[in-house]
Formats: C-alpha cells, sequence, structure tokens
C-alpha cells in the first residue's frame, strides 16, 4: 500500500490523543510530514482496536502497548495487533529474553521495538545493558531509549551496534532533537509538542528542519 509518508523524516508523531476525529484529522494532516505515528493506550481505549486499521490508511502505525508480560499473554497481545495492520509494536525488555521472543516470533510482518531505557529515571537503568543484549539476542528490529538523555542514550548506542533507535523525550520532556540524534537516536518521538501545538503541521516542519540540518 502506498502511503504518503515521507521516508526521510526522522521524526515519529506520537499521537497521545483520545478523540477519534482529533486523531483520524492529524493523522491525516500529519502523515506526509512524519516517518511513522505511535499510537498508546488513550485513542485504542476510547476507540478500540479497529482505530488501528483506519489510522493504518495515512501511515505506518507503532502501537506503543509497552508488552510486560509472561510469553503466552505477550504472545496473544502481538497476534491481535498484527491482524489490524499495526507496523510496528513496542514491548517492554525487563520481562526477559523468553517473552521478547514469543514476540517476535508471533509480530509477523511488524517491526518490534523493545525498551531498554524510559525517558524517566526508573528502576530498569541499573539493567540497561542487560535488557540492549536480550533484545538483540531475540532479534528484535529496535530499540526505545531516551531523546532526553543523551548520555545514556549514547551508552546504548555504544553496545547496541547499528540497530534502529527510536527515541522519546524530545519537547515537553525537556529533550532536543540535535543531541538525541548526535547521541545515537535514529528517529525522535513527539507527542505534546506537535498536538498540543496551535499549529501542529508547522511545529513538524520545524523539527523536520532541525533534523535535517545535521
Ligand atoms: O508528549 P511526549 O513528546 O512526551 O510523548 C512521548 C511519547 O513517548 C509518549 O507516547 C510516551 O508514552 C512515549 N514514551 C516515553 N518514554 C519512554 C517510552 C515511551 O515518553 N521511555
Amino acid at each position: 500500500m502506498d502511503l504518503p509518508t515521507m521516508e526521510d523524516s526522522k521524526i515519529i508523531f506520537a499521537l497521545d490523543v483520545y478523540d477519534r476525529d482529533t486523531g483520524i484529522e492529524l493523522a491525516k494532516n500529519l502523515a506526509d510530514q512524519v516517518f511513522a505515528i505511535k499510537v498508546n493506550w488513550p485513542i485504542i481505549l476510547e476507540n478500540g482496536i479497529k482505530i488501528i486499521s483506519e489510522l493504518s490508511k495515512y501511515s505506518k502505525i507503532i502501537c506503543d502497548f509497552k508488552l510486560a508480560d509472561v510469553e503466552n499473554t505477550d504472545k496473544l497481545i502481538t497476534e491481535k495487533v498484527a491482524q489490524y495492520g499495526a507496523w510496528g509494536i513496542i514491548s517492554h525488555a525487563f520481562t526477559g529474553i523468553k517473552s521478547l521472543r514469543a514476540v517476535v516470533k508471533s509480530a509477523g510482518q511488524m517491526k518490534v521495538f523493545s525498551v531498554v531505557s524510559m525517558s524517566q529515571e526508573s528502576y530498569i537503568d541499573n539493567v540497561y545493558d542487560k535488557l540492549v543484549d536480550d533484545s538483540l539476542k531475540a532479534g528484535v528490529f529496535g530499540l526505545v531509549a531516551p531523546a532526553n538523555r543523551p548520555d545514556r542514550l549514547k551508552k546504548i548506542r555504544d553496545i547496541s551496534g547499528d540497530i534502529k533507535i527510536i527515541a522519546p523525550g524530545v519537547g515537553a520532556q525537556g529533550g532536543n532533537i540535535i543531541s538525541a540524534i548526535m547521541a545515537g537516536a535514529d528517529y525522535i518521538i513527539i507527542g505534546r509538542s506537535i498536538y498540543d501545538s496551535p499549529d501542529p503541521i508547522g511545529a513538524i516542519k520545524k523539527f523536520n528542519d532541525e533534523a535535517t540540518k545535521l
């Protein structure tokens, strides 16, 4: 399927809204400016899983469900998300390699990203190297690491080879695009600074310009 998505954009738009019409409108208007759109629980809880198929008409959709369960439950969720046409899914890594492998195996064509560090301090900070190691062994497509903690991001890049890293934390959480890309992020996840802006298209254009300056 031909999507209007801009393959050379480094921005993944975090569509963290509840309302269906607002979500569809934003997706329609912004799809040709972003690499992908990430959805989280808010829009799914309000509208049901079918919203993934609706949004997939406009852009690649990454489901940020941060899977964190035993193998079988993670597998059941992953298979269901794949049925609705998501391009990617995000899993936690701290539940261990067995769960990660189950997600990768049941993802089919979907790309699997695993969280190896949060954009805020958390208990997984102490084990990020093990989480990277397990993620690489499990064969995930990419990692999620914090854009607003560039030192941490750089450490993760240094031990991850050239695997894709998607990084949240720019704008509302204090990070900036340039330092995140310099620390090793391939794509930057941005939510509030876009959807809360009076001019979301202008906001994305600004972020795209900044990202391509490097
Ligand atoms: O609004 P903001 O730009 O802070 O949105 C960041 C997005 O990235 C949210 O959807 C949030 O759930 C997600 N995320 C994050 N930190 C992580 C993993 C995901 O902020 N470690």
